[in-house]
């Protein structure tokens, strides 16, 4: 059998896995200035948390979970997303009990059986950030700034933040009964989706990308909304505009998780296309309790980590290209391959990042690969003196073996190569 990693699933490796450590701390670094803190959470969950938190009738639950039971028949969940499971976490570490607003941030794979394509993975990452505990449409406006901030940390300029309030859910389920009234005169010219959406998930039909052409006559969701959730969405783009922030509002924003209410949002690129959100999120202030906690409001985003990587490298491949760092030691003579190993490993202890060679290889073949894993220095012991020499530059200085410890003081970054 060949063996090959499962369809959607990929390996990550140098230099995209370096990149991404390099994304991975600029965003944790900008969600820390922001006063959110790391969780880490379970990969799996029991099935029925995602069933209730995300919602039976969405996509994510009725199509693309990977569920299995395990071996004392418990129904359990690769998480498809994390909102579900933060929330949970809030709830049973009894959070919800304390006043304030708690803030987190997370980072890890994400589940979804869906069909692979560019941009769109069974197993992908999120970097997700939630904020519980207000309702005030100033930390709305604190998630978008976020958004806003971590593209452009990215040198990202030309994205759109797309806008919408869908409402409480009194609002909201007038709005439904006057939609699916016009829709279902009209639902038969609609995809085989919408058609079946239409009575499980009627407003799942606005953000169709088949149909969505065909929505202009119908009312908007933000027009009829009831008059604390319109003056929740006018406070937000107020906020918006406060920070200088641009967004379009989309009428078809309704995002794909039953658990949203009031503000949603995405944020696009057209590295990907106008279709393909870099990053989703909004408010969701009925989760906590829906999930047996105290009412606690709460609002966040996740960023698809994948499909950044891929509009950061697109705009600027260069950002890969670290300053060259550390040593290869090597020797021609095998008499000396002790000490090479021993140096190595004094050097390592001092803090530096130092390689030698296990391979019967020339010298030549080797400085090559120092070369090309972006090593600073290459240094060759041989029986009476070393020589030290500066990839960069390309400059070159023979040390006696006295001189061993000043060598190493040099590379450590302790002295200079004089
Ligand atoms: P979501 O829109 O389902 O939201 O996912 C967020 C982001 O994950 C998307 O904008 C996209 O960039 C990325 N993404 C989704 N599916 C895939 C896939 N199959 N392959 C690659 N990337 C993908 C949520 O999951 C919510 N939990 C967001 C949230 C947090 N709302 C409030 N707090």
């Amino acid at each position: 059998m060949e063996y090959r990693a499962p369809r959607g699933t990929r390996d990550i490796l140098p230099p995209e896995s370096e990149g991404w450590d390099i994304i991975l701390s600029k965003l944790t670094v900008r969600a820390e200035e922001y006063g959110y803190k790391k969780v880490i959470f379970p990969t799996f969950e029991h099935t029925e948390l995602f069933k209730r938190g995300i919602g039976e009738d969405t996509d994510i639950v009725q199509k693309e979970m990977y569920t299995f039971q395990d071996r004392k028949g418990r129904w359990l969940t690769l998480r498809p997303e994390g909102t579900a499971s933060l929330a949970r976490l809030f709830v049973e570490k009894g959070i919800d009990k304390f006043n304030g607003v708690s803030k987190y941030y997370y980072f890890g794979s994400m589940f979804r059986y869906e069909r692979p394509q560019s941009g769109r993975y069974r197993e992908f990452y999120h970097f997700g950030v939630e904020a519980l505990g207000s309702d005030s449409p100033y930390l709305d406006v604190e998630l978008i700034s976020l958004c806003k901030d971590t593209v452009e940390s990215f040198a990202i300029k030309d994205y759109l933040i797309y806008i919408n309030s869908i409402g409480c859910s009194e609002c909201r389920s007038q709005y439904i009964l006057k939609l699916g009234g016009l829709l279902k005169q009209v639902i038969a010219y609609y995809c085989e989706d919408c058609r079946r959406r239409v009575t499980t998930n009627t407003l799942r039909v606005l953000d169709c990308k088949i149909d969505k052409h065909r929505n202009a006559e119908l009312p908007i969701l933000s027009d009829n909304l009831c008059p604390s959730c319109s003056q929740h969405y006018d406070e937000v783009k107020k906020g918006l505009q406060t920070l200088n922030i641009n967004w379009q509002e989309n009428p078809n924003l309704v995002r794909g998780l039953d658990y949203y209410n009031r503000t949603v949002f995405e944020l696009v690129t057209p590295y990907l296309g106008e279709s393909t959100s870099i990053l989703g999120g909004g408010r969701y202030d009925q989760l906590i309790s829906c999930l047996g906690g105290k009412e606690t409001p709460g609002v966040g985003f996740a960023l698809g980590f994948d499909r950044l990587y891929q509009v950061v490298y697109s705009n600027n491949p260069d950002f890969l290209n670290s300053p060259r760092k550390g040593v290869y030691i090597s020797s021609p003579e095998t008499g000396l391959w002790d000490k090479v190993f021993r140096i190595t490993f004094d050097l390592r202890n001092r803090g530096l990042k130092a390689e030698c060679n296990y391979q019967n290889r020339s010298l030549k073949s080797q400085v090559k690969t120092a070369d090309k894993d972006n090593y600073e220095f290459f240094l060759t012991i041989f029986q009476k003196d070393m020589v030290l020499k500066n990839l960069t530059t390309g400059e070159e200085k023979v040390y006696e073996n006295e001189e061993e410890e000043k060598v190493l003081v040099l590379l450590s970054g302790k002295g200079d190569m004089s």
